[in-house]
Formats: C-alpha cells, structure tokens, sequence
C-alpha cells in the first residue's frame, strides 16, 4: 500500500522510536543471531536472556519497519536490510548505530536549543566538545573510530580510482583515525607509502588495525593536533570527514597548517559529502543534508557546497585542481604551487 501524506508526517513524528528500535537490537546483536537461521521468539529470548513477551514486541516493530520477517511458523530472519545491522559484513551499518544512537541520541534532545543558540547538542549533553568526550571516554572512542573505519572502508574504492596516487607518493592521512582509508589506499598499490596523524584517543586502535591489513610496514603512525603541525614531506595529504566538523574559521586553519608542511606540487584531496547547491527531494541529496545537520549538533561544523571547498583552499593557498562526485562520497582535489 503506498503511504499517504499522512503516513508519511506520522512516520517522520515517530521516527526516534525507529531509532531506539533499531539500537535494542543492534546491542542483542539479533541480526547477528539470525544469521545462523530463523529463529522464534522464545529462542531469541534465551539468547539474549530479554523477556519472551517484550522481545516478541520488539521483533514486530522492526518487522513493520522492514528489517526482519515474521513467517507463519512465528519464527523471524532478517530482510535485506536487516542483513545490513549485522557485524562485519560489506557495509554494515552496525558501528554506525552502535556509534550515533546512544551519543547522538542524546544530543539531539537539544536541538532546539542548538538551533535558538548554536550552542552544540553534544556539549549540552555530555558536557565539553564532542573530542573532549572521546578523550575521556575509551568505550565511545572505539565505537566512534570503528564507525569512522567503516565509513572510510566504503570509500577506498572510490578515492583510490579517482585521485590522483603516482608510484611511490606518501600519503599523510590528517586525523585519519584508524587509517582505513590510507590503509586501503595502500593495499591498491605496493608502492605507496603513509603515515596516520591525529590526536592519542584516534590513535588507540590505529596500530592493529594497519597490522591486520598488512600495510604497516608502510605506514607509520604520529600523533599530531593538526591546528598546530602535520608531518611534512607528503606527496598528498588526506583529509576525510575532517573539514566538515569544524566551522569556516577553524577549517582554514586546519588547511593553512598542511599548506605549511607541503612542498610545492604536493596534493591535498578533501574527502567529503558535498552539498548540491540547491536541495530537493531526490534521494541523494538526502544524506548530505542530515550530515550537515548532524555537524551542526556534534560538532558546530557543516557540509559544504564544491563551490565553499574551493573557497577554502583558495584561502589556504591551495589551487584548486579537480572534483570528482561519488556514490554518496565526493572528492575535491587541490594542489600546493
Ligand atoms: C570524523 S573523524 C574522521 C576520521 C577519518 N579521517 C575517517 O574518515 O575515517 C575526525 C577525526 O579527526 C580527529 N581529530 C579531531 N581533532 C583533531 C586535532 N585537533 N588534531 C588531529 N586530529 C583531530 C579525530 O580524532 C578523528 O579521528
């Protein structure tokens, strides 16, 4: 049956309770359950030891909302969707539920606060920057790092094709986290090098993770406040989800400082969703315009239009070279004359 305007203004209301839907399972891991087979209620009650009766009601929610089936014999699987919550799989959306829900959630109780002062929902909530948080809490900086690697595992194909990687370049991937886009990067050609730079609770898994993906060899790891320097001597410098959490002024900055560590001819490629300059409905324009937002609540950062990117490599003394639009990514790339 095809919603109607009033289906649809009732869904959008209730959407938090989607959310929390969604999060109950994702931390029973029921999708993961559900990979061995289809399960009944009663034996995913003795599973993840939730009342039968409770979880039964949780199972038909997300039923309604298309992320598991109900079958006559009243045991459940997961739908196409449903497969997506679960861990390891390609593009599983599960770190990044276990990363928004519980934090994010939260902060964005405040949003009309954020949006009468600009004040971020997150330092309503938790009380200091969102960095602040994850450098005093090592649960949420793993979930929030394992999010990020997951993300950036779904754009190495795209950045590794379309930027621009000679044979022997050494990347420098400014607060790259994990390092899962230099380190995917890398696996695509022997001959690179990197280095990960960012601040100590980005770094805390950054080690393993390279090792595990046997690039480690090649890439070294550094810890650096990227408002203050960046290692110098890269051939190009990557900066993904990294402008678009900070305002105008500090992503100068944050660009004005890899400006000094590039020699002339070095490359910086910004890796991001960018914004279209108008918005409508279409589907793609979708996820840029709620990261956008969700900048403005974590972070007091935003996205940007290609035309804002190029304004702010023109202000750091980068020359704009090339754009190229993505699957949900885009990459804008400048050079150092
Ligand atoms: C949105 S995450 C993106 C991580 C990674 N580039 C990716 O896309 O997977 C932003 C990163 O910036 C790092 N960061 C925040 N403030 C920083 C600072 N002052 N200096 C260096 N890194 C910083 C965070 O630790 C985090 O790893």
């Amino acid at each position: 049956m095809t919603p109607t305007p009033a289906d649809r203004a009732y869904e959008l209301v209730n959407g938090f309770r989607a959310s929390q839907l969604v999060r109950g399972a994702v931390e029973l891991r029921i999708p993961d359950l559900l990979s061995g087979g289809a399960m009944s209620a009663d034996q995913l009650s003795a599973a993840t030891r939730i009342d039968a009766g409770r979880l039964r009601r949780l199972m038909r929610g997300l039923t309604a909302l298309g992320v598991f089936i109900e079958h006559d014999d009243g045991r459940f699987t997961n739908t196409e969707v449903g497969e997506l919550f679960r861990e390891g799989v390609p593009g599983s959306q599960r770190p990044v539920a276990m990363m928004l829900i519980p934090e994010s959630y939260r902060g964005w109780d405040h949003f009309m606060d954020t949006l009468r002062s600009g004040v971020t929902g997150h330092s309503l909530a938790h009380g200091g920057t969102l960095w602040e948080t994850i450098a005093r809490d090592p649960d949420y900086a793993a979930r929030f790092n394992q999010a990020m690697a997951s993300f950036s595992e779904g754009a190495v194909q795209f950045v590794a094709t379309s930027g621009h990687f000679r044979d022997g370049a050494l990347i420098v991937d400014v607060g790259g986290g994990k390092g899962a886009l230099v380190a995917g990067i890398l696996r695509s050609n022997p001959s690179l090098r990197g280095i990960v730079c960012d601040l100590a609770a980005g770094l805390a898994e950054t080690p393993q993770y390279l090792a595990g993906l046997d690039v480690a060899d090649r890439c070294s790891v550094v810890e650096a406040d990227f408002f203050k320097s960046v290692p110098s001597g890269g051939d190009v410098y990557l900066l993904k989800q990294i402008i678009h959490d900070w305002d105008d002024q500090h992503a100068a900055t944050i660009l004005s400082v890899c400006r000094r560590a590039m020699s002339a001819g070095a490359r910086i490629m910004i890796v991001e969703r960018v914004l279209p300059s108008r918005v409508t409905d279409d589907p793609s324009h979708l996820n840029p315009v709620m990261t956008d937002l969700q900048m403005m609540v974590q972070l007091g950062g935003r996205e940007r239009t290609l035309e804002e990117y190029k304004h702010l490599l023109a202000g750091a003394s980068l020359s704009f070279t090339n754009s190229v639009p993505g699957a949900g990514w885009g990459l804008i790339e400048g050079v150092a004359l």
